[in-house]
């Protein structure tokens, strides 16, 4: 597989391309990315994920995929959970990714989103890595993005943060589908409900900055837990309670998906 030149990229055959982002890192959205694609498998809706954090991919931890495979004879994207997937993981070890620099950036996720067969998909999901670097320019510049949800947390740093992200996507025309608060809150084992950081900041956010509040996820070890083992929780416990929550905003996503329009439409404009 050749790295491909920069230039607007259209993917036919995927309906829709959304963006996992948010400002600060560590907030949770490879996992939110994960379960969401993972959840939209789960309402009937044929899924891709691309892993777009070239430099500390997180996708192959994940989904259990630890080997990894030579670019010109291996069959990307690879499929698990009923989910196609493409991650930098898949073709150099983690400890290798770290040299990547920004014109690399560029060239391997022009090639993922070009030279990639995704073949028939409602929904391509973009894990991004965090802020607003050369992965974000790239994907904001060429993909054809439907939209972006942005996952915080509920401390003001996170929210700051996701704030310069949603402008960044603002600056750029791709509707923010909106935003979810993950780590929330936890409920605990007497069934009390802690809200350990200040839970409601991220539906503050979204009242400010004008875009849907699409729901709230807590703090829940097994999530944790199911992503370091490969099996995230949504395909692990499909019936627990978490995975409903996964569920809901699957729903809320396609929901807003089609108020946002096709990409490159302008919403509310009958052109
Ligand atoms: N709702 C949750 N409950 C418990 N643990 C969670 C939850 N969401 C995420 N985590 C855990 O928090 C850690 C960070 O999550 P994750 O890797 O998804 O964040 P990220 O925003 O993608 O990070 P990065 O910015 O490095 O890409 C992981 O160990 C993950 O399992
Ligand atoms: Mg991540």
């Amino acid at each position: 597989m050749q790295p491909g030149t920069p230039q607007k990229i259209t993917l036919p055959g995927v309906k829709h391309v959304i963006a996992v982002a948010s400002g600060k890192g560590g907030v949770g959205k490879s996992t939110v990315a994960t379960n969401l694609a993972l959840a939209l498998h789960m309402l009937g809706r044929r899924v891709g994920l691309l892993d777009a954090d070239i430099y500390g991919p997180s996708i192959p931890i994940m989904m259990g995929i630890h080997e990894t495979f030579d670019p010109n004879t291996a069959k990307f994207p690879l499929d698990r959970y009923g989910l196609k997937l493409m991650s930098m993981g898949f073709i150099v070890k983690p400890e290798q990714a770290m040299i990547w620099r920004g014109p690399m950036v560029h060239k391997y996720l022009t090639a993922f989103l070009t030279q990639i067969p995704w073949g028939e998909l409602d929904y391509l999901v973009i894990d991004l890595p965090p802020g607003t670097g050369d992965a974000q320019l790239t994907l904001t510049q060429t993909a054809p993005l439907s939209g972006a949800v942005i996952v915080t947390t509920p401390q003001d740093v996170s929210l700051i943060d996701a704030r310069k992200g949603l402008e960044m996507f603002r600056q750029v025309n791709v509707p923010v589908l909106g935003i979810i608060e993950n780590m929330s809150y936890f409920v605990g084992a007497d069934g009390q409900r802690y809200e350990i950081f200040r839970h409601g900041g991220g539906k503050k956010l979204a009242q400010e900055a004008g875009v849907s509040f699409l729901g709230a996820v807590p703090i829940d070890p097994r999530v944790a837990e199911c992503g370091d083992h490969g099996d995230p929780i949504v395909h692990k416990h499909p019936d627990s309670e978490i995975a409903k929550t996964y569920l809901d905003l699957a729903t809320v996503v396609s929901s807003e998906i089609g108020k946002a329009g096709a990409p490159g439409e302008l919403p509310g404009l009958q052109l």
